[in-house]
This record gives C-alpha cells, structure tokens and sequence, in this order.
C-alpha cells in the first residue's frame, strides 16, 4: 500500500474532490465510527434542540429573554465576538470546528427536562445556513419571527445609523432602499444588507429544502409584540415543552417603555434595553410605498408558502403590505 505525507494526501484529495474542501460538520453521534474516536468528555447532548433564526430586526431578542424567563430552557454561553450570537453556521466561526460550537453549551444530561437553544439572527438568510445546520442537527425545530419586510428594512437601516454607519448616516432611507445598480458600490452592499433578508419566501423555501414543514414554526412579530403569553403559549406547544409555563405571571405590558417587559416585582419590570423599540420618525410614504412594489412578488409567494404550510390566517402585516395591489 502506498501513501505520502499527510500534507501531500490532503492535497491531492482535494485536487480530486475539490468540493469537499468546504466542511460540512455531521454529528458525530450519528455514526457509531465517530462515537468511538470521540473524546470521552464530549456528549451529543450538548448541542441545541431548536434554533431561533431570525431574521434580524423581528423582535428574536425579545423572543430570546422571554425563552430564557422559561425554567427549562438554556442558550449558550455568550459569545464576546458577536455579543450573545454565536453565529456558527453562517460566517467564518463554521470554520473553527464543532468543538468551539460545541463548548458554548452547558452540558445536559440525557433525557433531561432542560431544552438547549441557539438564537442568531442572521441565520434566516444564510446561504448556506440550511445545508450547514441540517447536517449537524437534523432534528432540530426552527422558529422564525416575520414581521412586514418593509418595516424591518427600515428598523434595520435605524439601527445602522445608530451603530454609525458611514453610508447609513449618509444617506436617507430612500436613498438607500432606491439605489439602482449604477449607485456607488458600498450604497448597494447597502441596499442589499438591508433589503435581501425581507425576502422571506425565498429564504423560507431554502430552510424547507432540509427540514420538514412540521420542524418550522413562524410566529407573527406583531402578535409577538402585542400578545407575547399567547405566542409564547403556542411556542410552547410547538417544542412540546411540558408542563405548560404560564407567561401571563412573568411579561406585563410597560407602558414607559410601550412594549411587553420581564415581571420582577408586583410593581417592577426589567425591559429590553435602550436599543430595542427605538423612537424614531415614521417611515416616509413614498417609501413604504416603493417597497410595497419592491416586495409585492415575495409577498405573494408568501402567501402561498404559509397557505401550504396550512397557516389559517395570513398576518395582518401581510395583508396590508399587500392591500394596494389586491
Ligand atoms: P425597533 O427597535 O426598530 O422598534 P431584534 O431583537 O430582532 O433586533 O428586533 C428588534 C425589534 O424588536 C424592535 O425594533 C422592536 O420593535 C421589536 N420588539 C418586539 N417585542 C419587543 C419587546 N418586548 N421589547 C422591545 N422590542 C421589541
């Protein structure tokens, strides 16, 4: 039998399955192989049970302190990098391997009651987040927030500015979301950053290709915002978390902060902080309007996914986004 130096291997097998250079981690307990060579301190409980992807600029961290409120469910360590994201699947963090994925969780033991979660919001659109995701865990359940897309853009664009941006603090709203192709370079990375996310029939139907309609759960942002207990009470339901935790006694709806907040005392909440349900202008008519046009063909094919996906009723936000072309 012949071989070479491990170097010299890698580099011909590469030169031969050049697609396979792209890792894509499995799990190792899926394969009694892997389980045998694998550290004996490492355990395929550690892993999450159910990501929240997303998209950014929904109301995921709201979702994400309300599931933590829950006495039986846990997320990862926070990450110092990308504050409390890890954001594995889709940057250049898939390339430090399982183990720094894995490390994040605390470990649970078998069969516990204790349901693990990841949350990052940039998940949802990710190319190859789907693919990446299934392979290392196939069982999990997705829950994804969807809010009017317009909306999102713009919320996404304040909080650009309020990270200080350059081109954000540069250019209006309109500017941003109008650029056409022959604008400067970074006002189109822009305009895309901010408005590929809304695409969200597109993005649905990539996740659809590896997981199962029941794996899925879209909870409407706006009902998130209004009526958290009964999102939460469905969430609940959906990740088949028993018994059933009774939000109603942990959110109260703040009026100061005017949205649903963490209960501490009879007379005490705990918000989301100061960058979460800004105050800030209303959006300009003519650009809510240009991208009612803009989103109109992935809004209509929404539609159509939820219908399949035997959703009763279309979000109120939907309709109205759509309410000038029906
Ligand atoms: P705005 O700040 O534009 O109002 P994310 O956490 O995904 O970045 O989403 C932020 C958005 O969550 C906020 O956008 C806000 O509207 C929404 N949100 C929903 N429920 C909230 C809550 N209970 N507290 C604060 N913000 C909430």
């Amino acid at each position: 039998l012949l071989s070479a130096p491990p170097l010299t291997l890698a580099e011909k097998y590469f030169s031969l399955y050049p697609e396979e250079a792209d890792p894509v981690w499995g799990n190792p307990c899926h394969d009694p192989r892997h389980i045998k060579i694998w550290s004996h301190n490492k355990t395929c409980e550690q892993l999450p049970r159910f990501l929240v992807i997303g998209p950014q600029k929904t109301g995921t961290t709201a979702l994400y302190t309300f599931l933590l409120i829950h006495p039986n469910i846990s997320s990862n360590i926070n990450s110092p990098e990308t504050y409390e994201e890890i954001q594995f699947f889709n940057g250049r963090n898939y390339y430090r391997g399982l183990s720094w994925y894995m490390d994040f969780f605390p470990i649970v033991k078998n069969n516990s009651a204790q349901y693990l979660f990841e949350k990052s919001a940039t998940y949802f659109d990710g190319e190859l987040v789907p693919k990446r995701a299934h392979a290392l865990l196939p069982q999990a359940k997705l829950v994804t927030i969807l809010i009017s897309p317009a909306k999102r853009a713009y919320s996404w664009y304040q909080h650009m500015r309020v990270h200080k941006d350059p081109i954000a603090l540069n250019y209006s709203f309109y500017d941003v979301i109008s650029a056409t192709d022959t604008a400067p370079k970074v006002l189109r990375d822009l305009r895309n950053r901010c408005l590929n996310p809304g695409k969200y029939s597109q993005h649905l139907e990539r996740w659809l290709q590896y997981y199962s309609p029941q794996q899925l759960h879209i909870i409407d942002g706006e009902q998130l915002r209004s009526n958290p207990i009964e999102v939460m009470d469905h969430l609940q339901k959906f990740l088949k978390i028993t018994p059933l935790y009774d939000y109603s006694s942990h959110l109260r709806y703040d009026i100061k902060k005017g949205f649903f907040c963490q209960v501490m005392s009879h007379d005490r909440t705990k918000c989301l902080g100061k960058s979460k349900g800004r105050a800030y202008p209303q959006m300009e008519e003519r650009a809510y309007k240009l991208l009612q046009r803009y989103y109109l063909s992935h809004n209509t094919a929404l539609v159509k996914l939820l219908k399949r996906l035997g959703l009763r009723s279309v979000p109120q936000w939907l309709k109205e986004d759509l309410s000038d072309f029906l």
